[in-house]
């Protein structure tokens, strides 16, 4: 299996997002994948234009030329693509968003109705056949995923590939501050990753198990205090 992993946290490997990728990514090398993983937060990415030069004159290929060339041929020849995200404002991380619109590229300018009932372009060139995603949301509450899981299910859908599962974690100021409850729960991200490798999914029990707050809303906020208090003292409150 290849794996192409991209990392769409601003914070790069510094973030909450990375930790779990890596763990991640670690399992599916352990299973015997070939993985290639992308900082975009190191990259030159632009927007897409909407200039459809790909659709209309250049099929398949973007007009610009930046480091989206990088990653086009490593999506051309993977099976499993690896969506690393936090949750910006609901969503997925501008970084991310604006590598799947580039991805457009990869589409006709026909209008067909697929296997779906949908009306949708058909491919000049396939993504990975599978999507996975890995996020992490500065709250608590496992709710703040709901808009992002959606999209990402969308965006797998209208790619004409299968979303085979979701690892999100809630509540990353707490994490940031007491890193080693997060422990656990890396070793069975691991253990996610080398069945991914191995069977092409991972067990829904285990995901399940994964993707669960790690802490409850008062611990949270009582860990989340030191943060507070850091916060005003880099402000130069006293109170
Ligand atoms: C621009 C921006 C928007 C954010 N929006 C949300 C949000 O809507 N909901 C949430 O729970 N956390 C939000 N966060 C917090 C991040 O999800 C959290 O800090 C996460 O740990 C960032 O990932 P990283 O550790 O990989 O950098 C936001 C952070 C930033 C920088």
């Amino acid at each position: 299996m290849r794996v192409i992993a991209l990392n769409g946290s601003a914070r790069g490997k510094k973030g909450v997002t990375w930790k779990l990728m890596d763990s991640l990514l670690k399992g599916l090398v352990e299973g015997g994948a070939i993985v290639k993983d992308f900082q975009l937060n190191e990259m030159n990415i632009s927007y897409c234009r909407a200039c459809l030069t790909c659709m209309h004159k250049t099929p398949g290929q973007c007009a610009q030329r930046d480091d989206m060339d990088q990653i086009y041929p490593v999506l051309k020849e993977s099976d499993l693509f690896v969506m690393g995200t936090p949750v910006y404002t609901d969503s997925m991380s501008a970084q991310m968003k604006t590598v799947t619109d580039r991805c457009i590229c990869g589409m006709e300018p026909f209008l067909r109705v697929d296997s779906a009932n949908r009306v949708r372009h058909p491919y000049s060139w396939a993504m990975p056949s599978k999507f996975f995603l890995v996020s992490t949301s500065g709250f608590p509450e496992m709710e703040n995923f709901q808009p992002l899981i959606m999209t990402f299910r969308a965006q797998a859908s209208n790619f004409g590939c299968e979303s085979i599962g979701e690892i999100s974690i809630p509540g990353s100021i707490a994490l940031q501050m007491a890193p080693q409850l997060l422990e656990p729960r890396l070793e069975m991200i691991q253990r996610a990753g080398k069945m991914l490798a191995l069977h092409g999914k991972a067990d829904p029990t285990l995901l399940e198990e994964i993707s669960k707050p790690i802490v409850s809303v008062t611990q949270y906020l009582e860990i989340a205090a030191k943060y507070e208090a850091w916060a005003r003292k880099s402000r130069g409150q006293t109170t």
